[in-house]
């Protein structure tokens, strides 16, 4: 979800409100994902990388997101949607975590969608904590090396038990994908629009699912 900032620049406005914006749009797409066939939908909200920005941004994302899952909770319950967020979590404000774990536990048993957000999360960091914990357990004799696997590695990531993206879309206009699920998305489809992602809306993902429908996924094979 890129571009929030540009968005409030561009109009003369202090990034957060982008950033508020933008969680409109959360909201917006979360509710039309279902009725688009999306049964899995994980959203960028916060890198391992934005802790470089000011700390005024910093906390104003953070409340953001906490205020989020106070009004959402009851949304998120009654439109089925299953939240999980993935990400390094010990550095986060432990309220904040509460509040995550909180929504976690009420919305376990939903699966109308599967909501996934990503906070302080990296690709790169992801596969550095779960390669930690392997070597823990092979020092400690709970695992084998040969029983180090694919499948073993992706149980491990914090998207263990979900399955990898068919599609990752970029928004604002940049052709990069900045640390996103790294492991998850080698066979992935890639859409880059020009679009600012407070004006992202669900007519233009309704748009860009038909251009993946219509895209021959080979995984490495040949036509048939
Ligand atoms: C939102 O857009 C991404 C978040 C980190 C929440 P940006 O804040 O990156 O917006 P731009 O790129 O400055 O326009
Ligand atoms: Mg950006």
């Amino acid at each position: 979800m890129d571009g929030n900032g540009r968005w409030a620049t561009n109009r003369g406005w202090p990034r957060l409100v982008g950033h508020r914006k933008g969680a409109e749009r959360v909201k917006q797409i979360v509710t039309a994902a279902p009725d688009l066939g999306i049964k899995w939908l994980t959203v960028f909200a916060f890198s391992t990388e934005n802790w470089r920005r000011s700390t005024e941004e910093v906390l104003g994302l953070m409340s953001i997101f906490a205020r989020y899952i106070q009004r959402e909770s009851d949304r998120m319950a009654s439109e089925g949607v299953r939240v999980r967020f993935i990400g390094d979590r010990t550095k986060l404000d432990p309220k904040l975590r509460k509040l995550m774990s909180g929504i976690e536990a009420r919305t376990a048993e939903f699966s109308r969608l599967n909501l996934t957000v990503a906070i302080n999360y990296g690709g790169r960091d992801e596969i550095l904590r779960a390669t930690r914990g392997m070597m823990q357990d092979v020092a400690e004799g709970r695992l084998k090396p040969e029983d180090v696997t694919e499948d073993a590695i992706s149980a491990r990531l914090d998207t263990g038990g979900i399955p990898d993206p068919d599609l990752v879309i970029r928004t604002s206009g940049e052709t990069r994908t900045s640390n996103f699920l790294v492991w998850q998305s080698i066979y992935a489809e890639y859409e880059f629009t020009p679009t600012l992602w407070p004006d992202f809306g669900p007519q233009e993902l309704a748009d860009i699912l038909v251009r993946f429908g219509n895209r021959e996924r080979r995984f490495g094979g040949v036509s048939p």
